[in-house]
């Protein structure tokens, strides 16, 4: 929690967050994974402590990959040395890689089973949204699903405390969320006991 809220206030355009999601939030984000049986091919894109990714460990099977995704190299000192080191000793059959890298420019191969991403939308310009939803997407295998979230009513607390430019932005970004929805049969859950409450929100890329 500390090293979460240190990075945050070094870092708030990226990290986008006081406190690291709860674990009834990373039921949710991990609830697919945990429905697909056999060899799975996992994304995370920005698992900043661990949240998300510690749930994802403890379902991997042999067989299964997972790749992570993560800007910070202080997240990703933290997520070695307290999670992935050790996981690799004790499951040699299963292939776990932690990219530093922006998801914008991550060398990874695609064709992903399932992809939960913890990014803050809601910090980054219009522009960037599109194009790392674009990413995202073309990284899933057909019929693959894309879980991420964003903070209930976040838009509209955020919009009155800025300026005018960064409203039309935070516009752009909701219209941008409601077409991935139409598009690629979106689902909304609502994790009210999460601080604060938030949504997961679950798109599904069409089969072949
Ligand atoms: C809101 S935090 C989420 C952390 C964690 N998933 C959780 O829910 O507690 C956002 C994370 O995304 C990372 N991040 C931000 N922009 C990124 C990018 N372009 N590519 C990869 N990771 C990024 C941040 O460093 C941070 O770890």
């Amino acid at each position: 929690m500390i090293r979460f809220l240190k990075q945050s206030i070094t870092n708030f355009r990226h990290t986008g967050a006081l406190c690291p999601s709860g674990r009834m939030l990373a039921k949710e984000m991990t609830r697919s994974i945990k429905e697909h049986d056999g060899p799975r091919r996992l994304l995370e894109v920005g698992p900043g402590t661990g949240s998300f990714t510690r749930p994802i460990l403890k379902c991997l099977k042999p067989g299964d990959r997972f790749d992570i995704v993560e800007i910070n190299p202080e997240f990703c000192r933290q997520l070695e040395e307290r999670a992935l080191t050790e996981f690799r000793a004790m499951n040699p059959g299963i292939e776990v890689n932690l990219h530093q890298s922006p998801i914008e420019s991550a060398d990874i191969p695609g064709n992903y089973d399932h992809i939960v991403c913890g990014l803050p939308f809601n910090n980054f310009e219009p522009s960037l949204v599109r194009s790392i939803f674009k990413r995202m997407i073309e990284l899933l295998a057909p019929g693959g699903d894309l879980c991420y979230f964003e903070y209930a009513a976040v838009r509209a607390i955020k919009a009155p405390l800025t300026q005018s430019s960064t409203r039309a932005g935070l516009r752009r970004i909701e219209a941008h969320g409601r077409s991935m929805m139409r598009r690629h049969r979106g689902r909304r859950q609502l994790v009210f006991s999460n601080i604060p409450p938030a949504v997961a929100i679950r798109l599904q890329r069409a089969t072949a």
